[in-house]
């Protein structure tokens, strides 16, 4: 029987984000998808019926994990790193 081996990893330093004004920890070389998940949000932004959308194919085509960071629209949370002091809101549906 093959059994799995727990790799051992070291989680980067700590720093802070704000999510819709509220602040998540969060660890150097997370993707900002990660961080948010780990931290419990449960809408990166909603349909126009209210639904909400959260990361589905986690590798940059599907757009379902785009919100806004420092007032850039569209970005994609699980290509982008997290960094010290990014403030980040839900992307609205036009
Ligand atoms: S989860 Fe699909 S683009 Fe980010």
């Amino acid at each position: 029987m093959v059994k799995a081996r727990r790799l051992a990893t070291k989680r980067g330093g700590e720093l802070r984000i704000a999510f819709e004004g509220e602040t998540i920890t969060a660890f150097e070389g997370e993707t900002l998808a990660s961080a948010l998940l780990a931290a419990g949000v449960a809408a990166f932004s909603l349909t126009r019926t209210g639904e909400p959308r959260l990361p589905f194919c986690n590798m940059g085509t599907c757009f379902d994990c785009a919100v806004r960071v420092d007032d850039r629209e569209l970005v994609r949370a699980c290509l982008t790193d997290v960094r010290e002091g990014m403030r980040v809101r839900r992307q609205e549906v036009k």
